[in-house]
């Protein structure tokens, strides 16, 4: 099929972060209905991913995937069903390789067509391909074998016949290395978006705050490569789910929202504080996000404590953060000619709603790293 997928970044969650190989039917179930009983679902986070060890470890006599039955009792179409039935959308994780990186059975290199069209009988609407245990194949490079591995992948979702937005983690296996932003272009050729770095920490590990400025800083020169229905994926949105202080929390919603990522949770939402479903919520930076023109933020400037990122919106506004990577509270202030506006600007305060106009600068005590966040557009009246 041709339908157009993704023009706007993905929402929804993703058990992996929080539960790890933990992940059960309930425990999916429990995070879906609290994506709509919270109004997150709503605001857009509807795509709910089921990520690593969900099937049995070996395919059945006829080579398809099955689901453990211990894990899934219902299997995966009752459960594409269910999230269907709450109006969610059905993600679902494979690897290009021959096993999972949990070591469960891969798609590669022979069963693409197969697992396909199972998902489809499914009703899945996502599938993340994961790229662990790809096998080298003679006189082929690994950039080639990889990109023939995504290549089938995703011709067998066209030949499915059901429009599955396909994410591809082929560039996060070529980090640091030589091939990397070429596996990035052709990603955006085989998929709508890609992991291009680092798994962002699991719950309970104790470096989530340098974890979510580590993929951040790999994402955000990234911009040239987003363009709806083509995403850079910094990996998870883990604000709120412990490790993080509220302001560590907003500043990742916020750069993720700059950065036009997929705003996909990994958390558990059942238990996300109120502070923490209003930065997730915070329908000002969804719609950044979300923005139909689809450019990601670029980095107009960078220092040792401050980066300032500027996103053009469809409509004429621009988007402006400001991230204070120190320890401690900082003034900031921003001209308008940095951000490439002059004249007179009225500027939306994101997280507190509170307008004020300009024809200088942006000023704003940033707390320890946060991020503060405007919409800017042109107004009449400045005072000079
Ligand atoms: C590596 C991926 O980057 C993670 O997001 C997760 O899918 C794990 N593999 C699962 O094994």
């Amino acid at each position: 099929s041709n339908t157009p997928l993704a023009l706007t970044p993905p929402m929804g969650w993703n058990d992996w972060a929080h539960y790890g190989c933990d992940v059960t039917e309930s425990t999916v179930v429990a995070n879906a209905d609290a994506l709509v009983s919270t109004g997150l679902a709503a605001k857009g986070y509807n795509t709910v991913t089921v990520d690593d060890c969900w099937m049995a470890r070996s395919r059945s006599a006829s080579g398809h995937l099955v689901a453990d039955p211990a894990k899934f009792p219902h299997g995966m179409a009752w459960l594409g069903s269910y999230l269907h039935s709450k109006g969610l959308k059905f993600g679902i994780y494979e690897d290009a390789g021959t096993q999972t990186c949990g070591g469960y059975p891969g798609s590669g290199p022979n069963h693409f067509a197969t697992d396909a069209r199972d998902f489809a009988s499914w009703a899945v609407d996502y599938l993340k391909l994961d790229g662990c245990n790809v096998q080298s194949q003679p006189g082929m490079s690994t950039e080639a074998v990889y990109r023939q591995a995504y290549q089938a992948q995703a011709a067998a979702l066209r030949s499915s016949g059901r429009a599955i937005i396909h994410s591809v983690s082929a560039p996060a296996y070529f980090q640091g290395g030589p091939n990397w932003l070429s596996v990035i272009g052709w990603s955006g050729q085989v998929g709508q978006l890609w992991r291009e770095g680092a798994d962002i920490a699991m719950y309970g590990s104790g470096s989530r705050w340098g974890s979510v400025m580590y993929n951040y800083g790999y994402n955000k020169g990234l911009t040239s490569f987003a363009s709806p229905g083509n995403w850079n994926d910094p990996d998870f949105i883990i604000a709120g789910d412990g490790g993080l202080n509220a302001d560590e929390s907003r500043s990742q919603v916020a750069l993720w929202a700059m950065m036009a990522a997929p705003l996909i949770l990994s958390s558990d939402v059942t238990r996300l504080s109120s502070d923490s479903l209003a930065a997730i919520g915070n329908s000002n930076l969804i719609a950044v996000d979300q923005d139909p023109a689809g450019h990601q933020a670029t980095v107009a400037s960078s220092t040792s404590t401050t980066d300032v990122l500027v996103k053009q919106l469809a409509n004429g506004d621009r988007a402006v953060a400001v991230l204070n990577r120190t320890t401690s509270a900082r003034p900031a202030s921003v001209s308008l000619s940095s951000v490439g506006m002059s004249g007179c600007v009225r500027a939306k305060d994101l997280w507190t709603g509170a307008t004020s106009t300009t024809s200088s600068a942006l000023t704003a005590s940033i707390p320890a790293h946060g991020t503060a966040v405007w919409r800017l557009s042109a107004a009449n009246g400045c005072v000079s």
